[in-house]
């Protein structure tokens, strides 16, 4: 009649949670992800992600110091350049006067080794079109041709001091492509944090915003469906074996279970990205009065940390490192 296993023992008092709690969230595992614009005087605040700014170089540096000071693992560094700066080819990206590239040197000189620096390596800022690679003549996202693009923009990155790239437009090969590149060039110190599976996610919409995209149309010849499972585990393998150095997963929360499979397979370390739709959402409904915005955040990231993620990509990497 009355149980003899009684689980709610241990959640008696905070002390006895605290104890036995399994998973742990703390400053090292957060990486804030941040853009840096061109021809803008002050920073612009994004409206579709309240709190998220389009830095100014002056004030990427003001704000990457202050995140490392409350003690993030890494940033992650995107680019916006202006309209009229972009091409066919993204040739901003690879340019060394890109505002990536002059982002990331300003990372570097600020920062030094004290932090990590990571930079987006993908087309899709510095594009006209949008794409995150070159176009075929039928207007198909050419793989090959946009693999040299990725290895001039990888060596530029690398060039500008870059710790880690993030190769994100999911071509076919391009991890051994940049692998292959920045060996070749004496970079071999330089890693990738690969994203590995990628969905293509109707989450990215604020992210859009945030890079003043100009894409039309969608990614969805070469990121994932969101039905499928053992692809990722296919993507995953082929990043490990061309070279990868970490992996991620990407959306986050709509992919729990695609993370949680990759951790149990993977040996390098795996990262999940807190996309901007995700930011969103919770500030949206927090502002709304519907949920408590610092519990719902801290629960999403242990959520996201339990189902296997090493680190995490977040918006609120430096807020949070701040409470922890
Ligand atoms: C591609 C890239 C995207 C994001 C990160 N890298 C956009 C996309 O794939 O459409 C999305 C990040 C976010 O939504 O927070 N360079």
């Amino acid at each position: 009649m009355f149980p003899t296993h009684r689980p709610r023992r241990l959640r008696r008092t905070p002390a006895l949670r605290r104890l036995v709690a399994e998973t742990t969230l703390e400053p090292r595992h957060l990486v804030l992800p941040m853009f840096v614009a061109d021809g803008i005087s002050a920073p612009y605040e994004i409206s579709s992600m309240p709190g998220v700014y389009q830095h100014t170089l002056d004030s990427l540096r003001v704000a990457a110091t202050e995140a490392v000071a409350a003690g993030v693992g890494g940033l992650m560094l995107f680019g916006v350049p202006k309209a009229e700066d972009k091409d066919p080819q993204g040739s901003g990206a690879s340019d060394p006067d890109g505002i990536l590239n002059v982002g990331l040197r300003a990372l570097a000189d600020e920062l030094g080794d004290s932090t990590v620096i990571m930079a987006d390596t993908c087309l899709d800022e510095f594009t006209d079109h949008g794409h995150c690679g070159v176009l075929a003549p039928s207007g198909a996202v050419d793989n090959d041709a946009t693999l040299i693009r990725y290895i001039e923009m990888a060596l530029a990155q690398a060039d500008s001091g870059a710790h880690l790239l993030g190769p994100s437009g999911m071509m076919d090969g391009q991890v051994a492509a940049i692998r292959g590149a920045l060996d070749a060039s004496g970079y071999t110190e330089v890693g990738q944090l690969a994203y590995a599976a990628k969905y293509a996610s109707a989450f990215y919409g604020p992210f859009r915003e945030a890079v003043g995209s100009s894409l039309e149309g969608d990614r969805r010849t070469y990121q994932q469906d969101a039905a499928n499972r053992r692809e990722s585990m296919r993507e995953v393998d082929l990043d490990i074996a061309e070279g990868a150095d970490m992996v991620m997963v990407k959306p986050a929360m709509s992919y729990l279970d695609i993370l949680r499979e990759t951790a149990d397979r993977s040996p390098v370390p795996v990262a999940a990205y807190q996309i901007s739709g995700e930011y969103s959402m919770i500030t949206a409904a927090a502002q709304n009065g519907w949920i408590d915005r610092d519990a719902a955040i801290l629960e999403s990231l242990t959520s996201i940390r339990r189902a296997g993620a090493d680190v995490v990509l977040t918006y609120w990497a430096a807020e949070v490192a701040g409470w922890l």
